[in-house]
């Protein structure tokens, strides 16, 4: 697996939970939660609690068109809450997030690509080689919804952040799975994952309750949540378990010129496409349902299992 991210509470957890259920052979950073310097440290900060030696590769520190946005009021300043973030033991790999995944879909047999962030890194390596979907095992994104918003009422913040790559990245790839809102909402995770954690007491289960302590917190002051959505590592999971999951193979398009809509993931439901025309091709399978505790399970099990192996 290779993870694009902007870590980034969630990000983060989702990092841990793939350093010990999967063949983690690099990260990539984007601009999002937070600027380009911050999720870069921050995913050099989690390889290394993480014990593993994954290369970390700095991408795109704008979106292609849109204003630079965050969501720092969700995930804290520096993008981990408020974590105290070790010292750095070794810088990026590179500066090159677009080549390292162009390098990795080659030689990598049956890549599972994870973009948990704007789809900035990921349209811009569609443009330099075209032929990256057929190089790749699975393409997975967190972002979207078929029938909910975050930043906005319809708007997804990774899909709103930067709506013109992720326009690009669903009309290129044949086949995106989309983990977005509609089953990363239902994905919560609260005191007795943070306990089980906390107890746990290795230093990634560690990080992750206190990752967690600061998520459940934003959760319940910016949506009134008994519990924290942790988007990210509910992707991951979605690729490790996809049995825990169910959904429905669709034709989505990216809102981009609407006043009140931009940013909106639009699924086609239409059982008979446009009027005379039949059903347009899908081109996302749309994650909507989940085994939601043992989805939680598997990231906390995972987390726990890092430090211990
Ligand atoms: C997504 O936006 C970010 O804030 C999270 O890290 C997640 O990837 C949820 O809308
Ligand atoms: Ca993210």
């Amino acid at each position: 697996m290779l993870i694009d991210c902007d870590p980034g509470l969630d990000d983060a957890i989702a990092l841990l939970a793939a350093a010990h259920l999967t063949d983690l052979v690099g990260i990539t950073t984007v601009n999002g939660n937070v600027g380009i310097e911050h999720t870069t440290h921050n995913a050099l900060a989690v390889a290394q609690v993480s014990g593993r030696d994954i290369p970390v590769h700095r991408g795109a520190e704008r979106p292609l068109i849109a204003p630079t946005i965050d969501a720092a009021y969700v995930h804290g300043a520096t993008g981990l809450g408020s974590v105290e973030i070790p010292n750095l033991e070794r810088d990026i790999d590179s500066d090159d997030a677009v080549g390292f995944i162009l390098d990795m879909a080659r030689s990598v047999d049956d890549l599972q690509l994870v973009a948990v962030g704007p789809l900035t890194n990921i349209a811009l390596a569609l443009r330099r080689d075209p032929s990256l979907p057929s190089r790749l095992g699975g393409f997975t994104i967190m972002g979207g919804g078929a029938h909910v918003g975050n930043v906005t009422a319809v708007a997804e913040f990774n899909v709103w952040a930067d709506p013109e790559a992720a326009a690009i990245v669903f009309r290129e790839f044949p086949m995106t799975t989309m983990v977005g809102l509609d089953v990363t909402h239902r994905v919560l995770m609260g005191a007795t994952d943070r306990d089980r954690m906390r107890a746990a007491g290795g230093p990634a289960a560690t990080l992750a309750a206190d990752l967690l302590d600061f998520a459940v917190v934003r959760a319940d002051e910016i949506a009134g949540r008994d519990g924290a959505p942790i988007h990210d590592a509910t992707a991951v999971m979605s690729v490790v378990a996809p049995e825990l999951f169910t959904g429905i193979e669709r034709p989505v398009e990216v809102e981009l010129s609407g006043t009140i809509t931009r940013g909106m993931t639009v699924v086609d439901d239409r059982p008979g496409g446009r009027a005379g025309e039949g059903p347009a091709p899908a081109n996302a399978c749309v994650l909507l349902d989940a085994d939601e505790q043992a989805v939680i399970d598997g990231i906390v099990d995972a987390i726990i299992a890092l430090d211990a192996s």
